[in-house]
């Protein structure tokens, strides 16, 4: 009777110490430092000539020039055919936006920046 005791304690340990164990990882672990590229370097680079043909006119989409960066507004419904409040796309409007908007950057950030405006323009 002690035997059968003390066997079922030693299988209990046993299955004790089996659950405890770390589990062997079935993957190697990726220990590669992931690359991180900034956004800046894969947008393409535009002049105002070029942004000027993205004034939403007739099909065409709507671009417009804010710090440096090129937004996409062809989606909204608040620049039909390029148009809104009197001003045009296709242009930089960072001076009306920042200084005259009643709204400020805050909508723009919602659109997508589809290129970069040259240096020095
Ligand atoms: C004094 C001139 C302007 C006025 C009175 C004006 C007014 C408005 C109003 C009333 C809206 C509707 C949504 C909201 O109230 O936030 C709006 C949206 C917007 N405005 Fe202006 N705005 C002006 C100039 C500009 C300029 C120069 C830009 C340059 C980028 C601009 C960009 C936008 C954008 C991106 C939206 C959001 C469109 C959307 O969510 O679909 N606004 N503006």
């Amino acid at each position: 009777m002690r035997k059968i005791y003390l066997f079922i304690v030693f299988i209990a340990i046993l299955t004790l110490a089996a659950c405890t164990t770390e589990p062997t990882p079935t993957q190697p672990i990726d220990t590669e430092p992931v690359e991180s590229q900034p956004v800046e370097t894969e947008l393409p680079t535009m002049t105002l000539a070029e942004l000027s043909q993205y004034d939403g006119k007739n099909g065409a989409k709507a671009y417009v020039a804010i710090s440096g960066n090129i937004y996409d507004v062809t989606s909204s419904v608040y620049w039909p055919n390029g148009s809104h409040n009197g001003y045009q796309a296709g242009q930089d409007l960072t001076q009306p936006l920042l200084n005259l908007s009643p709204h400020g950057i805050t909508n723009i950030l919602r659109f997508p920046v589809v290129a970069k405006l040259a240096d020095g323009e």
